[in-house]
């Protein structure tokens, strides 16, 4: 079967299962699946797919209808133009943790500063490994409470190549950072749905991405409060910290964020509008 009809044959099959975006899902399992980019889908449309090809993605076609999500299919995600590798363990990162990346970005005003910074909950390690990548001469720690998600976070650091400048530590929260260490800029995107919502969400995400990086706690504050209690000791002075937060949790975390002693800087929308990354800086406002 031609490349054309192939994908005319697997998009026709997602929009009967319901997927939500068949044409998107189909373009993305096919190129991930055959090694093509965007260009060679539009400029080859007679491309002969092998049957053997086509039993591969048929399967994964199958799995997307079932509610499986395509990053978890193909085991990989893109973030920030770069590729990450995803598993069971690690939340698929999402496009709107870009907006925390571009909030730490405005920070930084000069790109070539050596600065050091501290992401808590690191999960595939996105967000640091994003910021490395922009900031050449900037050092990352990088957490996590779990051991396989670091795995993969350490993978995605030496697959783009900022291993040297990256430690990863094991903790639960701030517990085992070394006391001494203070950061220019901490970031982190903590789990954030409020326990009596998780089983409302959708099944791509409560069938698929670890409980451990969605459950915030009774309110879904509850990581917030720890970070923000200690937060003060942990950033050098004009330092900054991002946190990305869920739809309708503003107003209690400007509350939690002026209990600890630090201030709100700014509060940036996602592309919908949604309020949902918070700037702290320290001391007075
Ligand atoms: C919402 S995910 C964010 C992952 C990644 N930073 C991203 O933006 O895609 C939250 C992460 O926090 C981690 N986590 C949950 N509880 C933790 C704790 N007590 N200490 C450290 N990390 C924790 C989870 O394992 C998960 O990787």
């Amino acid at each position: 079967m031609t490349l054309s009809d192939f994908l005319q044959t697997i998009r026709t099959e997602l929009e009967q299962g319901n997927v939500e975006t068949p044409s998107l899902d189909a373009r993305t399992i096919v190129k991930a699946r055959l090694g093509l980019s965007d260009a060679d889908i539009i400029a080859k449309p007679d491309l002969e797919i092998s049957s053997k090809q086509q039993k591969q993605i048929e399967r994964d076609v199958k799995d997307r209808i079932a509610g499986k999500p395509v990053s978890k299919i193909l085991g990989q995600k893109e973030f920030w133009g770069l590729d990450f590798k995803v598993t069971a363990e690690t939340l698929s990162p999402r496009p709107e943790t870009e907006i925390l990346i571009e909030a730490v970005l405005d920070f930084v005003t000069d790109k070539d500063q050596p600065l050091n910074i501290l992401d808590l909950g690191t999960g595939t390690g996105c967000i640091p490994i994003a910021l490395l990548k922009e900031l050449p001469n900037t050092r990352a720690v990088a957490v996590d409470l779990s051991e396989a998600a670091l795995d993969v976070a350490r993978e995605n650091a030496r697959a783009h190549g900022v291993e040297d400048r990256i430690e990863f530590i094991q903790s639960d929260w701030f517990e085992n950072v070394p006391e001494q260490m203070r950061f220019d800029v901490v970031t982190s995107n903590p789990p954030y749905i409020a326990n009596p919502d998780l089983k409302s969400l959708p099944k791509e995400v409560k069938n698929h991405d670890p409980i451990l990086s969605l459950d915030g706690g009774a309110d879904g504050l509850e990581p917030y409060k720890i970070i923000f209690d200690q937060l003060t000791h942990r950033l050098k002075e004009g330092g900054h910290a991002f946190f990305e937060f869920g739809s309708g949790q503003r107003e209690s975390l400007e509350r939690l964020v002026r209990d600890s002693h630090t201030n709100p800087v700014r509060v940036i929308p996602d592309l919908a509008g949604i309020d949902r990354v918070l700037e702290i800086k320290m001391g007075k406002r």
